[in-house]
């Protein structure tokens, strides 16, 4: 249709959009469908009173949560409530159900595999564990990161790698950590010509530096370098030696990153500390004081780190960057089998010829049901089609959300945060994230907070644009309220 002819049946109030070939009229004011609160449960049932009676007694009480939902079901991008309510799940699970909920295929292949074998443990080999860490090594090699370029396919190089399955995040930063703290030896007792292991050992190369507003998981190791300090304070002491930047400062790198650090580990782009992204030459910067100081890079692409596995549009975030910033580790969880637990550390071969039988292990990573899972949401999620649909609609979601801050200018910040399907609103001191959460959510629309700032969009890779645009429609009539 000719444009000019067009514009006419245009509402006043509206601009033009040209959003992946198409053209689009988006509203110029805030959607105020949503005012009202549609899903206020004020009579909680008996059953209900009575599950969260049962609740209270029986669960370590470490999270707060809203009493009026308790989750039934789940389709699509949707969740349901016991009491009947449907909600349109814009946290995924915190950045997991890649595929969002009650997907068929995905039954299909749990159900099978449970049916062949759940677990084996790793005494032994099983068909899917090689399996699923040749695919992530092939689409790395594919989309890059690691060092590998995008299409270094057919020659690798003398490269290769190595992956450990792990059960969460938490477990595969871990790991890392510890595979860290080995290269730091070995590296140091190539440099000395020292041993490393002799009881009175004078290694010192055992430093790890980690980011202010980090999240890297709660277990001791991983908690020590989530510099959070309500998170750290009640469990200290935790582990010595650990050493905290500010990323995107490039000026302390040089004192930050020495000859006695072994491991530098950092989210691209931080999910929990409210969707903060590295620089690419702060990145290129980090790695080559790694290089100066033979420290292990470790990047934490978890939350999809909130941004690896395609929610960012590319298999890791660092995929986008050229090789001179790539890490030696990446680890992986949250979105790999769509919320069966599974984590991963993928290493450069050379960090992984440090390892050998006995100095790492565990029960049930690496298990048939886990691999055959993430064999098949990674095959899915990597398909061109689907990597396209992620990037349209979350260049759709970037449209939409730019404009709230020239709407809302007195509650969120300028700068919309993360890319792809990972987003965060910056929220004005003295303004409330959780009050967004809480007013989209009596709203029918789930949502997270970021850090203490932010509120963090994620939905499922599966999102449609029109689901987009209903979650950003609610979060306009909410943000009216606040
Ligand atoms: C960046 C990052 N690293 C590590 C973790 C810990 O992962 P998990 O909860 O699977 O142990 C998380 C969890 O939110 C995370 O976002």
């Amino acid at each position: 249709m000719n444009l000019r002819l067009f514009s006419q049946f245009i509402p006043k109030k509206s601009i033009l959009l040209p959003t992946a070939g198409r053209i689009r009229y988006v509203s110029n004011k805030p959607c105020d469908l949503y005012l009202p609160a549609t899903h206020v449960v004020k009579d909680i049932s008996k059953d209900q009173t009575e599950f969260l009676d049962r609740a209270e007694k029986t669960l370590l009480p470490v999270y707060v949560r809203p009493q009026e939902i308790v989750l039934s079901h789940g389709e699509g991008s949707y969740l349901f409530s016991a009491s009947g309510q449907k909600y349109l799940d814009f946290s995924a699970g915190i950045a997991v159900n890649s595929l969002g909920h009650g997907d068929k295929e995905f039954i299909e292949v749990l159900t099978q595999q449970a049916s062949k074998i759940i677990h084996s443990s790793n005494v032994y080999h099983n068909e899917h564990a090689a399996k699923l860490a040749a695919l992530l090594i092939e689409l790395t090699k594919r989309d890059g990161g690691l060092g590998w370029r995008a299409g270094e396919t057919t020659s690798d190089n003398g490269k290769g790698a190595k992956v450990f399955f792990s059960n969460s995040g938490t477990e595969a930063n871990e790991g890392a950590l510890k595979i860290a703290r080995m290269a730091g030896k070995m590296r140091w007792s190539a440099k000395t010509g020292k041993p490393w292991d002799s009881p009175d050992s004078e290694c010192d190369k055992y430093r790890i530096v980690c980011f202010e507003h980090s999240f890297h998981g709660r277990s001791m190791g991983a908690l020590s370098v989530t510099n959070t300090r309500k998170y750290q304070a009640p469990f200290e002491p935790l582990l010595p030696g650990v050493d905290v930047g500010r990323i995107n400062d490039y000026s302390s790198l040089d004192a930050l990153i020495t000859d006695k650090t072994c491991a530098v580990i950092v989210e691209p782009i931080q999910g929990e500390g409210g969707i903060n992204s590295c620089e690419e030459s702060w990145l290129t910067k980090l790695r080559e004081r790694c290089n100066q100081t033979d420290a292990v890079l470790i990047f934490d692409e978890i939350q999809a780190s909130d941004c690896g596995l395609y929610r960012n549009g590319s298999l890791w975030a660092h995929s986008q960057y050229e090789i001179e910033c790539h890490p030696d580790i990446v680890t992986m969880a949250k979105p790999l089998a769509n919320g069966y637990p599974i984590g991963a550390i993928m290493m450069r071969d050379a960090i992984g010829q440090y390892m050998t039988a006995g100095t790492h292990g565990t029960t049930f990573g690496g298990s048939p049901l886990a691999c055959a899972l993430g064999t098949h949401v990674l095959s899915r999620l990597s398909h061109p089609q689907f990597m396209e649909n992620i990037r349209v609609n979350g260049e759709h979601l970037d449209q939409r959300l730019r404009r709230l801050p020239e709407w809302f200018p007195h509650i969120l910040q300028r700068d919309i945060r993360g890319r792809g399907l990972i987003r965060g609103l910056g929220f004005v001191e003295g303004k409330s994230p959780t009050k967004l959460v809480e007013l989209s959510r009596q709203r029918g629309v789930l949502l997270l907070t970021g850090g203490a700032d932010a509120v963090r969009i994620v939905p499922s890779l599966t999102i449609t644009r029109d689901e987009i645009d209903k979650a950003v429609d609610v979060i306009e009539s909410a943000l009216m309220l606040m």
